[in-house]
């Protein structure tokens, strides 16, 4: 048996080097290790030997076929290598590789890690609150109550089947969660997206990005307000923007303001974005309305804030200049790339 084991690989090994075409080769692989191959049957006889004889053929049997198969492999790799050189298909390594296209992050991810990046420098608190949200923190904890008027200004998408839930209409959902959560004094922000049951129109769209910011604190007044957001606006358009502050109601505030900025699509001439006015509606604002306070648990006259909603999406627009907000949700490529 040893014998024989060892004439066959010694023939096997001389055919295969004297192989000239892969037909030959298929061949030769079949004729020694093919189902019926004369390595195969060989080893197939094993089971036929002595008890004592048995393990040792059987391991140099496997070494003969492993060793057979090894070059035929070696053999076979050469003949691949050489087909592939005569269909051109040359390696050359000098030659610019494949580049992988990544994707980038979309404009107003840009703006909002821009401006949390700006308020944790001053030391503001980032949460994220959740987008379905209680009728409470989204309303009633804002001095907004069911029967009252200010609800009508925000077109609200309410649960199926669960009345007092809704996909929040606004970041201030987040004022008395985090107010009850971390207590005073606070200054944190809450970035996110909001929704409403809008008409679609360049300046329109039913689901948006909004900041909200809230600082609590003692002796806190307009004057922080401001200057807040002037440092703000100052570092995202590294520039001293034309801004107005105008009286604004919101329930949860008192006073209330509208900050506009100058509209930097069309420098103020008036354009779609700007509703031709000139101004853009960048910032409601206003010093936190004692019942707010209350609500979340604090002495109001201990305590006072500020409050702010930024609206991203037009942040963003008046940054990279989008004159459409469409644009924003549009996956048109042609717009996207250009971040
Ligand atoms: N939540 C308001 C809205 O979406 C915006 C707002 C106004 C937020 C005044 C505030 C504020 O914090 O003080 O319409």
């Amino acid at each position: 048996m040893e014998s024989h084991l060892k004439q066959l690989k010694d023939k096997a090994l001389e055919e295969i080097k004297k192989i000239t075409s892969s037909e030959e080769l298929k061949k030769i692989e079949t004729k020694y290790l093919g189902r019926k191959g004369e390595l195969t049957e060989a080893l197939k006889k094993l089971k036929d030997l002595a008890v004592e004889e048995k393990p040792k053929m059987g391991q140099l049997a496997n070494e003969i076929k492993l060793e057979v198969e090894g070059f035929l492999n070696k053999v076979k790799f050469e003949f691949q290598e050489r087909t592939e050189e005569k269909a051109g298909h040359v390696l050359d390594i000098t030659l610019p590789g494949i580049k992988k296209s990544v994707g980038h992050l979309h404009p107003i991810t840009l703006i909002q890690q821009q401006v949390v990046e700006i308020f944790s420098k001053m030391g503001f608190l980032v949460w994220e609150g959740p987008e379905v949200e209680s009728d409470y923190y989204n309303f009633k904890s804002l001095n907004i109550p069911e029967s009252h008027p200010a609800r009508d200004m925000q077109d609200t998408f309410y649960l199926k089947d669960h009345a007092d839930w809704v996909m929040r209409t606004h970041t201030s959902n987040q004022q008395v969660w985090a107010l009850e959560k971390y207590g005073a004094p606070l200054r944190a922000i809450f970035p996110g997206r909001v929704f409403r049951s809008e008409a679609t129109d360049a300046s329109h769209a039913a689901p948006f990005y909004q900041l909200e910011g809230l600082m609590v604190g003692k002796d806190i007044s307009v004057a922080n307000l401001i200057a807040v957001m002037r440092s703000l606006l100052k570092e995202v358009f590294k520039r001293d923007v034309k801004v107005r502050l105008r009286p604004g109601y919101f329930p949860f505030v008192e006073p209330g303001f509208e900050l506009d900025m100058n509209c930097l699509i069309c420098g103020g001439e008036g354009c779609k974005v700007c509703k031709f006015g000139g101004w853009v509606e960048t910032m409601p604002c206003g010093l936190v309305h004692p019942q707010v306070l209350e609500y979340a648990g604090l002495d109001t006259k201990e305590y006072s804030g500020f409050a702010f909603g930024l609206g991203l999406t037009r942040l963003a627009m008046m940054k990279y200049g989008i004159d459409d907000v469409r644009l924003n949700f549009s996956d048109d490529l042609r717009f996207l790339e250009q971040f």
